[in-house]
């Protein structure tokens, strides 16, 4: 036999370059935390349940509690030769209080020993990162309401639409973060869920007591299936699939402020602290958070595709290739919560430049549906109306006029029921205003969502 916790059938001994191939403690370490509190849960419940004699069980809870402090205390020092941190934390365990370690994997398995540690550590990470979207709606709704009156363009295929409130603009960006903390906050009641009993693949012929385990780390629930409970990573997947799209939502917006901090646009300016220079052009300020975060959304989309594609196919019940759940999932937090933090920073920093951004309406045809909808009010049918401007913007194209410049006389030769009023119509201003259909960009409509909000935001 060799000298591996698991060497009694063998007979030779695997190359290091072998046994680095296959170790995972190079990354699992970061689950050490998590393997002692279910090893801690696990020993207790072995005593509870009489399964260990309460000398024994006691000697093994003082060890690894011990054992937790050297951790805290940057002391531990973890090898590849024992594979993974299962077997670390147990072979640390066994050096400090000698063979008596051995009895803590009585009726466990490293199969529901695994998945016990990767719900915890997901688990563990949920409220801290909804707790970051959440500041980040904060910070939102704030700006949104430094800027319910300011004008933008709004646009569809990137061509200017319809005026917008920029408030508006902003609160749709909250909207879309109240459903990636929805999805967080769904996403723990699949993390919530104890795998601990479940033993290597079918449970145990030891009186365990699975309810003490689950309640003892603060499970909520206890998965019914043994078989379930070991191969189960649809909680790494949602929560893959959720920072994806959370990601994704962050990289359009900041591929807007890119755009829109732009000479062309000049509708936005970034602080010095969250842009940088080049080092041959004195003269750039670039958006490179904004870029960063836009293209780390990538490699967290990679890391969902990953672990779906090691899933698909994966027959019952543990395999191997499930310690391949672990590298993605990390990184993905590792990858979220700095770029929650640094968008949460650049945009509570961001310069709004009101003017440039109402003056882009000004030159612009995107009051052509009010003239529309005015024509409309005056009886004339929308259709017709729309045929009705839509001339009166080619011409205008053509002479460089823009709707608002066209004369009352002009006007009443198209309709005499157009009267000077028209022209109140045709300003942004106005015509954003008054858009306070539920939903809509009106002042009103605006202030009315950011008060729901902030409503929201208290209730967290
Ligand atoms: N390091 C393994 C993992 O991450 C632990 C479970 C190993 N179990 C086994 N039977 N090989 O999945």
């Amino acid at each position: 036999s060799t000298h591996k916790l698991w060497g009694g059938r063998f007979q030779a001994q695997a190359e290091t370059w072998v046994d680095e191939f296959g170790a995972s403690i190079s990354f699992d370490q970061l689950m050490a935390d998590e393997d002692i509190e279910g090893s801690l849960a696990h020993v207790k419940m072995l005593k509870e349940t009489k399964i260990l004699n309460g000398s024994d069980s006691d000697q093994i809870i003082a060890g690894l509690e011990n054992i937790q402090r050297e951790l805290h205390a940057g002391k531990l020092h973890f090898t590849v030769e024992n594979e993974d941190i299962h077997m670390n934390i147990e072979s640390i365990l066994t050096d400090e209080i000698g063979p008596v370690a051995g009895k803590l994997h009585t009726g466990r398995s490293r199969n529901d020993q695994v998945a016990t540690d990767f719900h915890l550590y997901v688990k563990n990470r949920l409220p801290k990162i909804i707790d970051e979207i959440q500041t980040i709606q904060k910070t939102l709704v704030n700006l949104a309401e430094d800027n319910v009156e300011t004008i933008m363009p709004g646009y569809t295929h990137l061509q200017h639409a319809q005026p917008i409130s920029y408030g508006h603009y902003l609160m749709a960006y909250y909207s879309m973060l109240k459903r990636d903390v929805e999805r967080f906050q769904f996403n723990m009641k699949h993390a919530d869920i104890s795998p601990l009993g479940a033993a290597a693949l079918a449970g145990t012929t030891f009186p365990i007591d699975r309810e003490f385990t689950a309640k003892e780390l603060g499970f909520n629930d206890i998965y019914q299936n043994s078989l379930d409970a070991v191969s189960d990573r649809d909680f790494a997947l949602e929560f893959l699939s959720n920072a994806s799209i959370l990601m994704m939502h962050l990289s359009r917006l900041c591929e807007e402020i890119s755009m829109w901090v732009s000479y062309e646009f000049n509708y936005l300016e970034l602080s010095d602290k969250y842009t940088t220079g080049s080092s041959i052009m004195p003269q750039k300020k670039n958006p490179d958070m904004a870029e960063l975060i836009r293209g780390k959304s990538g490699r967290v989309f990679g890391h969902l595709i990953g672990l779906l594609s090691t899933m698909k196919s994966l027959p019952l019940a543990y395999n191997k290739d499930l310690q391949e759940d672990k590298e993605g999932t990390f990184d993905t937090v590792k990858t979220l919560l700095p770029a929650l933090k640094v968008f949460n920073g650049m945009i509570s920093t961001i310069k709004v430049n009101k003017d440039k951004m109402r003056h882009a309406t000004e030159n612009d045809f995107s009051n052509a549906t009010e003239l529309a909808d005015y024509l409309a009010t005056k009886g004339i049918p929308f259709r017709e109306a729309h045929g009705i401007v839509g001339q009166l913007v080619l011409k205008g194209l053509q002479n460089h006029q823009n709707l608002q410049d066209i004369s009352l006389d002009e006007y009443q030769k198209i309709s005499p029921l157009i009267d000077k009023d028209v022209y109140e119509v045709l300003k942004p201003e106005v015509a954003v205003e008054r858009r306070n259909s539920l939903g809509g960009t009106g002042f009103a409509s605006v202030k009315k969502q950011i008060q729901i909000a902030k409503e929201e935001l208290s209730e967290t």
